[in-house]
């Protein structure tokens, strides 16, 4: 992974309990968050006894480099929510400046969490498909902002690679959005489902209480029985 490429960009534990529709069971077992980047769920969970695991490449860069990286790059991707301001739903967040200052406070946790979470595993770096976990060492395997809307880049194989991988370390999967970048839902969903149903998963495709994304509010549940 070259930092250059990436942007980084992350939610906070409230967006994250309303995306995964996470309920107080949820959140009393052991969670494994995959490509959490620098969103604030881990760091924000942790001060609340809860037990998260967080796993994405960026994770092999330093505090400072994934900071830098932050402030290099937030102007421009508040620019490209400003030109497609239409494709959001201001609600619960009202407008670009909120956005934003929402969006820095989440990282912002992140950062001040990050060293110490890392020296007690929290934070490991690695990249899907492939995860470092023994089979089944989650209640509950979450994936926000990665599967599905990187469907322009990332193929039919590696989503099904990634999920299986996740359904062998957690007992149950959830993922959200289930669009891609152009908003439309991903055309990978269907062909992955069937996959996974001849595979004997059970699997629902559910609303959640969370909209940012216009339509962008529906979660994959998959309980993985094997
Ligand atoms: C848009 S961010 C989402 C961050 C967070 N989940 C959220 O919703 O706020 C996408 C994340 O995917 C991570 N990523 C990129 N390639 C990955 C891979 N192969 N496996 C796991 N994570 C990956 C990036 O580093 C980045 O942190």
């Amino acid at each position: 992974m070259i930092l250059q490429n990436v942007v980084p960009w992350g939610r906070n534990f409230e967006e994250y309990k309303a995306m995964f529709s996470l309920n107080t069971t949820d959140l009393s077992s052991s969670i494994l968050g995959c490509a959490d980047g620098p969103s604030s769920f881990n760091a924000e969970a942790t001060k609340k006894n809860i037990s998260v695991i967080s796993f994405d490449p960026i994770f092999q860069f330093t505090k400072n480099e994934i900071k830098q990286r932050i402030l290099d790059t937030a102007e421009t991707v508040m620019k490209e929510v400003e030109q497609n301001k239409g494709t959001y739903i201001w609600k619960n967040i009202s407008s670009v400046n909120e956005l934003k200052n929402v969006r820095i406070l989440a990282m912002t946790k992140f950062l001040e969490d990050y060293e110490a979470g890392k020296k007690e595993g929290r934070y490991i770096e690695g990249s899907l498909p492939n995860l470092p976990f023994e089979k089944k060492s989650f209640n509950l395997v979450l994936c926000s902002h990665f599967l599905f809307l990187y469907s322009e880049h990332l193929d039919l194989d590696f989503h099904l690679n990634a999920v299986l991988e996740m359904c062998s370390v957690g007992n149950e999967v959830r993922i959200f959005p289930l669009l891609d970048l152009k908003g439309n839902r991903s055309e990978y969903l269907k062909p992955l489902t069937e996959h996974l149903k001849k595979a004997g998963y059970q699997y629902k495709v559910e609303i959640v209480d969370y909209e940012f994304q216009k339509g962008g509010n529906e979660m994959l549940r998959i309980k993985s029985i094997k």
